[in-house]
Order: structure tokens, then C-alpha cells, then sequence
């Protein structure tokens, strides 16, 4: 496995790669969720590409980019077990020299749910994933359903600025109680992480409701915030069902839904979704 820490370094190996390259971009501190997309990657393309880089554009002045967990050396081992082939792991001032001004906006998609709370995270995201694409020129590019408005995201981008490649979105992984993977986890304490499961209970009472045939959204909300309600821990930020491609909020629900929600585990901020579709 080769790690290349400057732009420069990776195009050099980038160049030597032969075949369809598959890409996962990444923040570090890796843990299942990444890994299972690594191995998509490895069964759906000749070679693998992994970054590694906190992108500070895409934290608010508040939010928790210096905290942000990271651990190279366990991310390299569990990448090497893995069988990427190349690691990118540049440094901020390689990606944003003195005098970086270009950004990436995707309107509509990028201003509603995350983006109403938090602003300039996408500009911040579809910008780092834009330049990552120019250097990485994957032919798929693989990323988690759990972040299910950043994907939206970046198809749209993508699909926008006729770029050259495949977006792959693949299942969340869960743990064995349902919470959903995700680097901020290590953030909870014991009881919190009993408490962060109401997230995914939530989302699974909003199917079983649906499946039994409800259709007004509002009901589906009302429900999943009283049930949410009972978590002393919890607070809500948003609930929303909403159509999949435009994340548009939805009265009723006709076709497909994305149900997606952010919660405040005591300083934790988490976020899960589900996808409501008739098989
Ligand atoms: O999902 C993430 O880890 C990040 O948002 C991404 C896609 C690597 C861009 O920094």
C-alpha cells in the first residue's frame, strides 16, 4: 500500500494505476461504516484509492474540527488489512494554499436540513470532494448512506458539472443496537450510547407505520417525536420526510420518502435516516 501526503506525490502513483480506480473518500478515524465501502470498492474495481483528510472547510467556527478524532496509524493498519492500494493523506495547506478562492455552492439540496443548521458545511464538502475528484480521477466513488443529504449532494454535483464518474451509496452499517456508525460516536458515554439508539427506534417506528399504511408524513413526524420525547437525553433539532432527490418536505407520502433526523445526545450532535420505498 502506498500513502501519498502532497498533491504532487499522488499523481505521480496516481499515474501508475492501471484499470478502474474505485475512491472513498474519508475523514479517518475509520471504523465499519468506511471499511464496508473500502470492500465494495475492492470487489467492484481493479484498485483502490482511500483519502484521509479532515477538511476544515466544512466545520462551522463552532463546530469541532480541532477535537475531530483522528488516528492515522490505526486508519493505515485497517487499510492495509483492507487492501487499498493507495492512501491520500494530504496536508490542509496543500489543499487550500494562500489565495484559494474557488467553491463549490449547490443550491436547493445543500440549503435545506444540515445546511439550514449549518451553514456553509456543503459549500465546504461539494469543494473538497469536487478537488479530491480532479486529483483522485476515480471511476467510482463510493459513499455512506448515513449521510444521505451529503450523497444527494454530490449526485447533484455531480450529475451539474458533467463530472466523469460513478457515485456509488452504500447501506448504513449499524451496531448490534441499531446506532449507526459514525466516527462522533466515540463522543458518548455509556449512557448516552443506550440513549443515541432512540434515533434508529424512531426511524423504524415511522416504517412500521408506514408499512401498515399510513401516509400523512405530519403523523409520521408527531409520532416519531413523541417516542423521542420519552429519551431524557434527547433533543430534537429536526425531523424531516421529505421527497428523496430534492429533499423536499413531503405532506403525504405518495411515492419513495427519505425520513432523516438530527438529535442533540447531550453534546453530541447525531444524525440517521431511513428510506421508505415500495419494493
Ligand atoms: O463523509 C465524510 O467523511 C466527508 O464529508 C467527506 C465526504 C470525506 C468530505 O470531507
Amino acid at each position: 500500500m502506498e500513502v501519498s501526503s502532497t498533491i504532487a506525490e499522488f499523481r505521480r502513483t496516481r499515474e501508475k494505476l492501471v484499470g478502474s480506480v474505485g475512491f472513498v473518500p474519508t475523514m479517518g478515524y475509520l471504523h465499519e461504516g468506511h471499511l464496508s465501502l473500502v470492500r465494495q470498492a475492492r470487489r467492484e474495481n481493479d484498485r483502490i484509492v482511500v483519502s484521509i483528510f479532515v477538511n476544515p472547510a466544512q466545520f462551522g467556527p463552532q463546530e469541532d474540527f480541532a477535537q475531530y478524532p483522528r488516528d492515522t496509524k490505526q486508519d493505515l493498519n485497517l487499510l492495509e488489512k483492507e487492501g487499498a492500494d493507495v492512501v491520500f493523506m494530504p496536508l490542509v495547506k496543500d489543499m487550500y494554499p494562500t489565495h484559494f478562492s474557488t467553491w463549490v455552492d449547490v443550491e436547493g439540496v445543500a440549503a435545506r436540513l444540515e445546511g439550514a443548521v449549518r451553514p456553509g458545511h456543503f459549500r465546504g464538502v461539494a469543494t473538497v470532494v469536487a478537488k479530491l475528484f480532479n486529483i483522485v480521477k476515480p471511476y467510482r466513488a463510493y459513499f455512506g448512506q448515513k449521510d444521505a443529504q451529503q450523497a444527494v449532494v454530490i449526485r447533484r454535483m455531480v450529475s451539474d458539472l458533467n463530472m466523469d464518474l460513478k457515485v456509488l451509496v452504500a447501506p448504513t452499517v449499524r451496531e448490534l443496537n441499531g446506532l449507526a456508525m459514525s466516527s462522533r460516536n466515540i463522543y458518548l458515554s455509556s449512557t448516552e450510547r443506550q440513549s443515541a439508539t432512540i434515533l434508529w427506534r424512531s426511524l423504524c417506528l415511522a416504517k412500521q407505520l408506514w408499512e401498515r399504511g399510513e401516509q400523512d408524513a405530519e403523523h409520521l413526524r408527531v409520532e416519531m417525536t413523541k417516542l423521542i420525547q420519552k429519551e431524557r437525553l434527547a433533543h430534537i433539532d429536526y425531523i424531516s420526510i421529505a421527497e428523496p432527490e430534492t429533499l423536499e418536505e413531503l405532506a403525504k407520502i405518495e411515492g419513495s420518502a427519505l425520513v432523516s433526523l438530527a438529535v442533540r445526545i447531550g453534546k453530541t450532535r447525531l444524525i440517521d435516516n431511513i428510506l421508505l420505498e415500495e419494493s
